[in-house]
């Protein structure tokens, strides 16, 4: 009689979407147990203990009752009929339900955490793409011939066809960004044979004041900067930072393209994405209109304009080359091992892909033996 209970258990169990195979399992396997002689205690058990577990998982309190409904030791048919009703009417409640609020969740949510990004195909995020860095006299980071390796003349190949976006788009935030965000992450020498070459970082460096100290006499002093230094703060701190910028901190960039959802694709767009305030939208003082910011009112003005850079190398600096330059710098900063890191990942699948062939070949040579094996098996005697 507790059979019947198990198995409309079983059935109820098994309309729930998002049941574990092992519950399947388990109980298709009780079932066949209960309808032979044999049973098995422990089954039952585990199977009891799992319904419970199952029950809060359950979406609507209305599925949940109709398992313990269909829990019952001796359903009646009527009843049981009446449980798969309210079971399909819970569901199709529920799916209603979802149709109708995810739209309405959908705008509330654009409205509250921005425009969703639009995808753009960045140059360097391919499983085997690099950045696109500085390319003279023959490989990247600037090394000359005589020194490079290998690897690096590999690295060449895909770097000799672009034109170092990262080097521009250090550009854009040395002009423009540099004015509001830090970059305390980033350091002269960091930008040496990425962006630029030694000599040129060091009269980076050399650009900007440092305050060192304290020296022999206790004080501190002004120096010029050196390639350990890192590019310097536009603010001497926080609370300077917001009176400057109406109260909002324009947030350091070293790792802003990683610390933002979508990081590349988000920054490019809010860069670009300053629009006129729609009809019954009114923008606070000093914030303006842009969608993909969170709440659509940002502190940042819009900083680019076509032609607001001359690029050392001559592109043309439209507003977009910008935004896509002084993103790709952005990403190199948050991740400056990405290509190193690729470059590994293509090497370690290399290696394995052999030792796979090896591990194959080793495999059907110790089972030869044991495969080729005949077993007669003498009746006769
Ligand atoms: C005039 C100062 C100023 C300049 C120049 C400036 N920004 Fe900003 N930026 C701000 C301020 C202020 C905020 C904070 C906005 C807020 O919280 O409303 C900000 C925020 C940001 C954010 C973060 C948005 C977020 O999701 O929190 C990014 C990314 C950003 N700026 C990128 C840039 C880039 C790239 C440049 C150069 C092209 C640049 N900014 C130039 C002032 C500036």
């Amino acid at each position: 009689m507790r059979s019947r209970g198990l198995a409309s258990l079983a059935r109820a169990l098994k309309q729930q979407a998002h049941e574990s195979t092992l519950i399947h399992t388990s109980i298709a396997a009780k079932s066949t147990s209960t309808s032979g002689v044999g049973r098995i205690p422990h089954m039952e058990t585990y199977i009891n203990t799992h319904t419970h577990t199952t029950s809060p998982r359950q979406a609507l309190p209305a599925a949940a009752a109709s398992i313990s409904a269909a829990n019952q030791p001796y359903p009646a048919d009527a009843a049981k009929e009446a449980s798969w009703h309210t079971k399909a009417a819970a569901l199709g409640a529920l799916g209603l339900g979802l149709a109708a609020t995810t739209g309405a969740v959908a705008l509330a949510d654009e409205a509250e955490h921005g425009l969703h990004a639009p995808q753009y195909p960045w140059p360097h995020e391919g499983l085997f793409s690099s950045y696109d860095r500085m390319w003279v006299g023959g490989v990247w980071g600037v090394m000359s011939l005589d020194k490079c390796t290998i690897t690096q003349i590999i690295h060449t190949i895909p770097a000799q066809f672009t034109d170092a976006s990262i080097r521009r788009g250090f550009q854009v935030y040395q002009q423009v960004c540099a004015a509001c965000h830090s970059m305390n992450l980033v350091h002269f020498r960091d930008l040496v044979g990425v962006s630029h070459t030694e000599d040129e970082a060091k009269e980076l460096a050399l650009e900007i004041e440092v305050t060192d100290g304290p020296n022999d006499e206790g004080e501190n002093f002004e120096r010029p900067g050196k390639l350990s230094d890192h590019l310097p703060n536009p603010y001497m701190n926080e609370q300077h930072a917001r009176y400057a910028n109406g109260g909002a901190y324009p947030p350091d960039l070293s790792l802003i393209t990683k610390a933002r959802h979508d990081g590349q694709n988000y920054v490019f767009s809010l860069l670009l994405g300053y629009k006129e305030p729609p009809a019954g939208v009114s923008v606070r003082e000093g914030l303006y209109y842009n969608p993909y910011f969170p709440g659509g009112a940002i502190a940042m003005p819009k900083m680019l304009a076509d032609g607001g850079v001359e690029y050392d190398d001559g592109t043309e600096a439209t507003e977009s080359q910008q935004a896509k330059d002084v993103v790709t710098f952005l990403a190199w900063a948050a991740e400056p091992e990405a290509d190193e890191r690729k470059l590994m990942g293509a090497k370690f699948m290399f290696v394995l892909a052999l030792a796979l062939v090896q591990a194959v070949y080793y495999k059907r040579w110790k089972w030869s033996s044991l495969k080729s094996r005949r077993i007669v098996v003498d009746v006769v005697n």
